[in-house]
């Protein structure tokens, strides 16, 4: 197919040899002699350069001299068998083109290898690099692929709003949206800032999560999932953590905790499943230059069957490994990536889904247990990464909703839409949220989350 007048690397890799063929793109390298050159091209459409062969005597020594690392060209010529081993086509240009040049003293992706610290300065060029190009074309694989899924099973696609005036949630602390003037904001007759002068009215957010109200149209669509960018303002600088990453959240009327499990566990292993069958080029790549496991590790969550353990269960067995880490274990503490990692590379070897944690640590909308101490919250902890999703039963019951928000002294006024819910037409339902960087940090074999999506928001860090 013909895109604007060029045929993309990827589909002249497969196409037959013989016919004319325009291709537009960024140098990756030039080399050759007197007569020739070789120049490697790359258009983004895959991980795979063409190699360009210029017949010297068809263009200008002033031309060939601006053909350098990072200039963007059109080449038009014969798409040919290659002569050399890399590559099944090459193109012998007829003609070539500079759109724009890239002057070797200060374009800083010359050819040799950059450290992924380094890229992070330059997050607006290192798109052009093998490695920033192959996780993007996984990250877009995996969105189109949650997509797919969800449409497939019926589920719709809810969008839930980005700025909110309620922080119920508890899942983390949150940005203040406002217009009001930083340095004179109107202030009420206590000395307080009066946020009935501010937009909206009253004091919001941007969302930490689109549960609640994916939780409203789960009771009335069925089963919706939502999928967009969440914010928190954590001062967590970890190779985990973002502070604007994105969600998706399903949410499913008349599930229990064993369904959403069950969905949780199929819902991943097809996405995982889904990057071997379609993101293989680029999956060969990672796995060579930085994780030399990658393919096996995406395989075995494929064919294996995740754990379920009860959170006590996993206590246990922590208090039992006789480990010293670095956040002591006792009943009712929050698990740490050092636990979470602990039970799944080193005692189960495997993904494990962890139910029923105590309700002190987990938030307020989760369906408590009759034993009035755990809640029925799944966490599913994975090799390298600890918690990829998190979710719950939900608790649909009123009273019980009620009596576990009083007991945490909440104030829930700006939440009374979320509470109508359980007084009409309440029923059992369920749902979680898997962070999509997460996700991509496992099916990238990337060991920072900075590196999985293209402008990274971290604190102290909203460069580009
Ligand atoms: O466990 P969390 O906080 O759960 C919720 O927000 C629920 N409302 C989800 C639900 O039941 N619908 O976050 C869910 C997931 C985590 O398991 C993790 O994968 C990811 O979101 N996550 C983050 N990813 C990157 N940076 C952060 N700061 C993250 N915080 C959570
Ligand atoms: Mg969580």
């Amino acid at each position: 197919m013909k895109t604007l007048g060029r045929t993309k690397i990827a589909e002249l890799l497969k196409s037959a040899t013989g016919a004319t063929v325009t291709v537009k793109g960024w140098v990756r390298s030039k080399r050759g002699n007197k007569q020739i050159a070789f120049i490697a091209l790359n258009d983004g459409s895959t991980i795979h350069n063409i190699q360009v062969v210029v017949d010297l005597a068809k263009i200008s020594e002033e031309e060939l001299k601006q053909v350098t690392t990072g200039a963007c060209l059109r080449v038009t010529g014969q798409l040919v068998a290659s002569q050399g081993s890399g590559q099944p086509v090459e193109i012998q240009a007829d003609e070539i083109e500079i759109y724009g040049v890239a002057d070797t003293e200060s374009y800083p992706l010359q050819k040799k290898g950059h450290t992924l610290e380094f890229l992070r300065e330059i997050a607006h060029l290192r798109p052009r690099t093998n490695t920033f190009g192959a996780v993007l074309r996984i990250r877009h694989a995996m969105a189109f692929a949650i997509h797919k899924y969800f449409n497939d099973k019926g589920f719709f696609y809810i969008h839930t709003p980005i700025i909110t005036a309620s922080d119920a949630e508890g899942a983390g602390a949150m940005f203040q949206v406002s217009t009001l003037d930083m340095n004179n904001p109107p202030k009420d007759e206590k000395g307080a800032i009066d946020y009935s002068k501010d937009f909206f009215g009253k004091q919001a957010s941007l969302t930490v999560s689109g549960q609640l109200e994916g939780e409203l149209c789960a009771m009335a669509l069925g089963e919706i999932y939502t999928f967009g960018p969440t914010f928190r303002a954590e001062n967590s600088n970890t190779p985990r953590h973002l502070a604007e990453f994105w969600m998706i959240e399903p949410e499913m009327a008349f599930y229990d905790i064993t369904d959403n499990m069950d969905l949780a566990e199929d819902f991943i292993k097809y996405l995982v499943r889904y990057a071997l069958e379609h993101c293989m080029d680029d999956l060969k790549f990672l796995n060579e230059m930085y994780d030399k496991e990658l393919i096996e590790r995406l395989q075995g969550v494929c064919n294996t069957e995740f754990v379920r353990l009860d959170y006590t269960e996993g206590i246990d067995i922590l208090l039992k490994s006789g480990r010293k880490f670095e956040f002591p274990v006792a009943w009712g503490v929050d698990l740490q990536s050092e636990h979470e990692r602990y039970l799944v590379e080193q005692h189960f070897k495997k993904p494990v889904i962890l139910t029923n944690y105590p309700k002190a640590i987990k938030a307020f909308y989760m369906k408590q247990n009759e034993d009035g101490k755990t809640v029925r919250a799944m966490d599913v902890l994975f090799p390298k990464i600890g918690e990829i999703i998190g979710g719950s039963q939900r608790e649909e019951n009123f009273e019980k909703l009620m009596a576990r928000i009083k007991e945490d002294n909440m104030d829930m006024t700006t939440l009374w839409w979320y509470l109508d819910t359980r007084r009409f037409g309440s029923a059992e339902h369920s749902g979680f949220g898997l962070g999509f960087e997460r996700l991509l940090l496992f099916v990238t074999g990337m060991s920072n989350i900075r590196d999985v999506v293209p402008f990274p928001r971290t604190p102290k860090n909203v460069e580009f």
